[in-house]
């Protein structure tokens, strides 16, 4: 449990409060590459509690800009994209991608120059990696580390999609740390066949954590014992303030996962599917995007709220299945944070040991709170990090073996004869 003061400086992460701050050093992924083209409509979208527009220039290159114009507030996304910056259609004037005031059109010729040196426009760094266009939105004259992974470089490939989920990142962020409820929420959507991902974690259902500390945040892997006395190890990078690599098998494509904050109340969950060796397999995407929507851009539109309880099935649950939420694996995940509340209340939670990993990372967030308020920038943002080294896996091994031995990007390989059906038998 958190104090009601902690609860509110983890979560609040509009302009001027502490995670606010924080977070403002950091690059986020702000809208999906193709979702805006050159000299093409501005994409209104929200991020860290500011209203603003992407748009490409005429040159490709990519802006943005606050949404509302600076003379009377009627949405950029209205605007004319000349391709050399966006021309308000209520009076014309016009602002470029590097903030300038380019025609005031409204006011006597000999003052426009003057005039328009005044108006003060918001406009942010944009970069582009990975399907994504990234945005900067801190103060500083050079923005710091740009996240260099190796989804961002050939061969590895991904495929991005976002989801927009009525809940404050943390609780988003939180439900990605929180291993143990694969083996509850996620029991009847995980695959059951003998020796796959899904057999083994049912196997166990109090998993044993262990963590190392890394600078960007942590590596943490959760060892279920198997009845043969080999270990399946699921190994998770984390990438602070809210990076997390899901684990998979080494040669197989896996998923990423970044909840982004739009607001106090709302966060963005991109889902990178994404394989390290070459193109995403087909199996994969049509596994991934099976029941869900068809926006890229807002897959899970149509998993309902708690007016009709998210669309639950209570007759799929008296069949066996265990959520009786049908539509998609990561539908399962938005629904039970929506039902948390906007915001949750972290004062009234009641924490066991499988919490431990949430508590920690709790602990690090604030800290690095704590130290950012005396100007220290956070996890490993002064540092010269390999982002491209991080990579989650999935590994069984046998009985003294230990998993900080293993490099993800290159791990052993063991052979087991008898699979776990008939190491239960
Ligand atoms: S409101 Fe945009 S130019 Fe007047
Ligand atoms: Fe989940």
């Amino acid at each position: 449990m958190l104090s009601v003061q902690d609860n509110e400086k983890l979560t609040r992460v509009g302009p001027g409060t502490p995670m606010g701050k924080l977070m403002r050093e950091f690059w986020h992924p702000a809208v999906r590459a193709d979702s805006i083209v050159a000299g093409g409509a501005p994409k209104p979208f929200r991020l860290l509690g500011e209203d603003l527009v992407a748009f490409r220039n005429a040159d490709g290159s990519a802006g943005f800009m606050q949404r509302h114009c600076p003379h009377r507030c009627v949405s950029l996304a209205l605007a004319r994209n000349e391709g050399d910056g966006l021309r308000c259609i209520f009076h014309g004037w016009k602002f470029n991608s590097d903030g300038k005031v380019v025609d005031v059109p409204t006011e006597p010729e000999d003052r426009r120059e003057a005039f328009a040196e005044r108006v003060p426009v918001t406009t942010y760094p944009a970069r582009e990696a990975g399907g994504i266009i990234w945005i900067y939105m801190g103060a500083r004259k050079e923005p710091p580390n740009f996240f260099n992974f190796e989804f961002h470089h050939p061969p590895a490939a991904s495929l991005v999609r976002c989801a927009i989920v009525h809940g404050n990142w943390l609780q988003g962020f939180e439900g990605q740390l929180d291993s143990a409820h694969l083996n509850f929420l996620h029991s009847s959507s995980v695959p059951k066949a003998p020796n796959d991902a899904g057999s083994m974690v049912a196997h166990d259902s109090a998993p044993q954590f262990q963590v190392i500390e890394q600078p960007y945040g942590f590596r943490e892997a959760a060892l279920r014992k198997m009845q043969d006395g080999s270990t399946y190890a699921r190994i998770r990078e984390v990438v602070l303030p809210y990076w997390s690599f899901i684990p998979g098998n080494h040669g197989e494509p896996r998923l990423v996962v970044v909840v982004t904050p739009i607001d106090d109340e709302r966060s963005a969950h991109w889902y990178y599917y994404m394989s390290p060796f070459g193109p995403v397999p087909q199996w994969y995407i049509d596994q991934a995007l099976r029941g869900a929507g068809p926006d890229h851009n807002d897959f899970a539109a149509d998993r309902g709220d708690i007016g009709n309880t998210w669309h639950q099935d209570r007759a799929a649950m008296a069949d066996g299945h265990f959520s009786g939420l049908l539509k998609n694996f990561v539908y399962e995940d938005f629904i039970i944070e929506e039902s948390m509340g906007p915001i949750m209340d972290r004062s009234k939670e009641f924490l066991g040991s499988s919490d431990a990993i949430i508590v920690r990372t709790r602990r690090m967030l604030l800290k690095a709170l704590e130290e950012h308020e005396q100007g220290k920038l956070p996890f490993g943002l002064d540092q010269k990090i390999d982002y491209r080294a991080i990579r989650s896996l999935s590994i069984r091994f046998p009985e003294g073996f230990d998993w900080r031995d293993i490099d993800p990007a290159n791990p052993p390989e063991f052979n087991f004869e008898k699979d776990v059906a008939a190491a239960q038998g």
